[in-house]
């Protein structure tokens, strides 16, 4: 396997390897060696019930008994049509893939088939997979021009790019300014209403009504990218959280409780461009499977129980409270910002300014960062080398204290060599 992994992002630049994994359960994961690790990577975010849920494990013994049928409808994809309908806000109908990248693909396809346009908007350090259109910006390098569209990867057609508009998170003017440049041609607005994937940019108070708003004065399709905050902070996402609904959006990691399931919601309206409806394609063999279908379910069981949300953000105020502690003490600079159980970390930035788009991040030292995750890592706290991290339902109080001595002792680490 080219690098000695399946998917780039396993790789882990702190080891100089890929961290192997032989088994997780629950809050941990155990290596190779039989070593055990309370875990902060929990899947890049899809074990949000932790590992090897007992529902979910219940869920694929039942499909296996069904007889694992695929590509093929059952009375199961419909039940989870009509349970994201009650849960997820713009959800008034649904489509299911296997994964963000695939479906993130055909919900821009399907705003593009809706509005009869070809570019969209995009906020510069928000992730949307890896497809040719939409994987540009994420990370481009601060020398890079940030109104260009970055290709993120070899092998885009260039002139893909021209459909691509870049602008600045968190900034109302600027995205102002790139709808009126260019009026009548925006499918979409797409972003991430919480920017995970920058590390933890939260949008600022009343910037995704302003979204709202602009979509609907040019005629565009305001699109959440849900992959990371569907169920993460609240079973209605990001659109439940901060009261502002999205005319599509795609769902995927925690949907699945650890499965691979993705799903792509939106107004009935814009949905009924798919055919056999409409004239906007999304077929494939392995779209809803009947695994990840039944487990998909399951977790929503699960995100919909009382006190589920409750519980995780009282075991994460306490987290967050000790590790502000933790960072004061260390005399390291280093920012953390959360939402719901995920947080992210900005080692060499002012502990106490907020980060509010991607080129304040991307100014954070990365070397101490590496050096802070093989801290971890030695001290039995499994950390990847991705920009979020966070925990699961089912890590403990004594799982996160121990969770934070390790963070202590790994910013001992860097604080000695730095
Ligand atoms: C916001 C966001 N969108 C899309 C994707 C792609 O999803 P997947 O990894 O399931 O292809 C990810 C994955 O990390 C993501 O974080």
């Amino acid at each position: 396997m080219p690098g000695g992994v399946s998917a780039t992002a396993r790789r882990n630049a702190a080891l100089g390897h890929p961290f192997y994994i032989a088994r997780g359960e629950g809050a941990r994961v155990y290596d190779l060696d039989g070593r055990e690790y309370v875990d902060l990577c929990c899947s890049h975010g899809a074990s949000l019930l932790g590992h090897g849920h007992p529902a979910i494990r219940a869920a694929v013994q039942r499909a296996l008994e069904l007889g694992a049928v695929c590509a093929a409808e059952t009375e199961y994809q419909v039940a989870l049509a009509h349970r994201l309908r009650d849960l997820v806000p713009c959800a008034e109908m649904a489509r299911f893939s296997s994964s963000g990248t695939e479906t993130m693909m055909h919900a821009l396809r399907l705003a593009r088939a809706a509005t009869g346009r070809d570019k969209f908007i995009k906020f510069e350090g928000h992730f949307h997979g890896y497809s040719d259109f939409l994987n540009f910006s994420w990370a481009p390098p601060l020398a890079a021009d940030p109104t260009a569209p970055y290709a993120e990867s070899a092998g885009i057609p260039r002139d893909t790019a021209q459909h691509v508009i870049v602008v600045p998170f968190n900034d109302p003017d600027a995205l102002r300014a790139a709808f009126a440049a260019h009026d009548g041609q925006v499918a979409a607005l797409i972003m991430e209403p919480v920017n995970y994937d920058s590390g933890c940019i939260l949008p600022q108070p009343g910037f995704l009504q302003t979204c709202r708003e602009l979509c609907d004065a040019h005629g565009a399709m305001l699109f959440f990218d849900e992959v990371l905050t569907a169920f993460r902070a609240a079973a209605g996402g990001a659109q439940q959280l901060y009261g502002v609904t999205a005319d599509l959006a795609v769902l995927g990691k925690a949907f699945g409780g650890g499965m691979p399931i993705s799903a792509l919601v939106g107004r009935r309206e814009v949905m009924e461009h798919m055919r056999p409806l409409g004239s906007c394609e999304m077929s494939g063999t392995y779209l809803s499977h009947i695994t990840a279908v039944l487990a998909a379910q399951a977790a929503l069981e699960q995100f919909a129980s009382p006190g589920f949300y409750e519980q995780m953000h009282a075991v994460g105020e306490r987290f967050y409270a000790g590790f502000h502690d933790v960072i004061a003490r260390s005399g390291v600079a280093v920012r953390m910002q959360h939402c719901g159980p995920r947080f992210g970390l900005y080692f060499g930035l002012d502990p106490d300014e907020p980060v509010l788009n991607y080129r304040m991040a991307a100014r954070q030292d990365h070397a101490q960062f590496l050096r802070f995750v093989r801290g971890c890592i030695e001290r039995g706290l499994y950390v990847h080398v991705s920009a979020h991290h966070g925990f699961s339902a089912v890590h403990t109080d004594a799982e996160m204290d121990f969770a934070l001595a390790a963070i202590e002792g790994a910013l001992t680490d860097v604080h000695k060599e730095f």
